[in-house]
């Protein structure tokens, strides 16, 4: 292996913080070579002013150091062309045309959802403390804040005010706290303490683009904090995850309570619980 070439391989593992990706997988590293013992690394980020991009730069520039024989690297960085960005978004999607939602029936992530009927019973401090919990034995977690009007995920995982998503065109890179990819919307707002009054359709929207434009890689685990009872986000839930898991204590028969072979049906129907 020629000294540039272990330059390359170096810099090129190095992991995009956002994307939790090794940089050669993204096409973020241009040219390599090597003058005597300096290391001339040119890469691309993803978009102006991307906020990972001290410390890609402190990473990159330590991975081309730590090669032997180099001791000066001298760093270009650029950004990506748009068609460079798309492809990459595309590829990150893993192929799938537009916006599709990856975690269809072919998923191999295990949903849990954390539902109740009614509110303030623990169901946000359970999913952050197991979602902090599964990403501590190493399984990849993502968290989706689904109580849009009272939404408490940023502040129990200790997500700074003011942390926004950042943009790759139209995927979302969710912010990580304790190595949980996290989404909420209150990582939207302007003012977080107005009160989120949207109707069934906003709310509807906002579920269906946490779950299609916002990057979260390949899972093991994506937890879902469900606001109380069963109103549209729960509706809309159930209909975008076609094979959730859920966390409450009895599923209930889906036909309405005065049917008859509902209720016929429902008391003795094993596993039911
Ligand atoms: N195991 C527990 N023991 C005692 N207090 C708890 C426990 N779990 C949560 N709490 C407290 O109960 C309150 C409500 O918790 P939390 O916000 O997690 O409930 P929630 O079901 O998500 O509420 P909401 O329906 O409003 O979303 C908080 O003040 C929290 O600190
Ligand atoms: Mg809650």
């Amino acid at each position: 292996m020629t000294l540039s070439d272990a330059v390359r391989s170096a810099v090129g593992a190095v992991t995009d913080p956002e994307l939790r990706r090794p940089l050669s997988e993204l096409d973020m590293v241009r040219d390599v070579s090597v003058e005597g013992a300096t290391a001339h690394v040119a890469i691309a980020l993803t978009i102006v002013g991307c906020p990972a991009a001290d410390r890609i730069e402190r990473d990159v520039r330590a991975a081309a150091a730590s090669v032997e024989g180099i001791s000066e690297v001298a760093l270009r960085i650029g950004v990506m062309t748009p068609a460079e960005r798309k492809a990459l978004t595309e590829r990150l999607r893993g192929g799938r045309a537009g916006r599709q939602m990856p975690f269809g029936p072919d998923s191999l992530t295990r949903v849990i959802l954390v539902s109740s009927g009614k509110g303030g019973v623990g169901k946000s401090t359970v999913t952050a403390n197991l979602a902090v919990a599964l990403a501590a034995q190493g399984l990849a977690v993502g968290l989706v804040d689904a109580d849009v009007h009272g939404f408490s995920i940023p502040g129990l995982l200790g997500i700074p005010a003011g942390t926004q998503p950042t943009r790759v065109d139209d995927l979302m890179l969710p912010p990580v706290a304790h190595e949980v990819k996290t989404i909420s919307i209150g990582m939207f707002l302007e003012d977080p303490e107005a009160a989120v009054a949207w109707r069934g359709p906003m709310l509807h929207r906002t579920v269906q683009q946490f779950l299609t434009d916002v990057f979260f890689g390949d899972l093991d685990v994506l937890l879902i904090d469900m606001p109380p009872g069963t109103g549209d986000i729960a509706i809309s839930i159930g209909q975008l995850l076609p094979t959730p898991r859920c966390s409450s204590s009895r599923r209930r028969s889906r036909r309405h309570p005065m049917s008859r072979s509902a209720a016929a049906r429902s008391p003795a129907r094993p596993g039911s619980a």
